[in-house]
């Protein structure tokens, strides 16, 4: 047995479209975290989660903790999606940092993790998210600019504009992870 199933957290859909595509390219079921099942679970030998990047934090990772004794039997694979540019290393640690923190010590140390470049488009944002995004941007704005992180100016620099940074090419060191065995 080693199919897989994408399980998805995503708010714009930026997740979910890379959702979609690792479950074309594994020949896997997805689904979204707000239907999955216990019993769904069962059936798959990977276990593939991906969660947007909110304000530092990867979005549904509860997951972990939730459906932790069924993980324990599974091949993990996390993926996050966030505007940071994910090759700097600074902006994996920052990801990587808040993930411990929100996932199971034994579940963390098993996850084969990859981090993934979303969207931002402030035409269709929530009042919310928008306000918090000034919010944000205001405050990284103050800070001495040799203070700032590699996060610190993606976030700025991002500021009131639509940007489309999802590459489809970028799924394929995790898809090889999956299909190793
Ligand atoms: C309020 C807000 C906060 C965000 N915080 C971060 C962040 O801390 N780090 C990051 O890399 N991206 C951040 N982003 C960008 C999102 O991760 C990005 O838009 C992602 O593609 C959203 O995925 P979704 O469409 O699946 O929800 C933030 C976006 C919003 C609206």
């Amino acid at each position: 047995m080693n199919k897989s199933i994408v399980i998805y957290q995503s708010k714009y859909g930026t997740t979910e479209r890379y959702a979609r595509w690792i479950a074309e390219e594994l020949n896997g079921a997805i689904v979204p975290y707000s239907r999955v099942t216990l019993a769904q679970l069962e059936n798959y030998q990977n276990i593939v989660f991906g969660g947007a990047v909110y304000i530092g934090e990867t979005s549904g990772t509860d997951f972990f903790k939730k459906y932790a004794p069924i993980l324990k039997t599974k091949r993990l694979f996390l993926f996050t999606v966030g505007i940071s540019d994910p090759a700097e290393t600074g902006n994996q640690a920052v990801i990587r940092q808040s993930l411990k923190k929100q996932i199971p010590s034994d579940i963390y140390d098993r996850l084969h993790i990859y981090h993934f470049s979303g969207a931002l488009d402030f035409e269709t944002m929530t009042f919310a998210h928008r306000t918090i995004m000034k919010m944000i941007v205001g405050t990284l704005k103050r800070k001495d600019v040799n203070d700032r992180t590699p996060e610190d100016n993606s976030i700025i620099e991002a500021y009131g504009k639509s940007l489309d940074l999802t590459n489809r090419a970028d799924i394929y060191p995790l898809i090889e992870a999956v299909r190793a065995v």
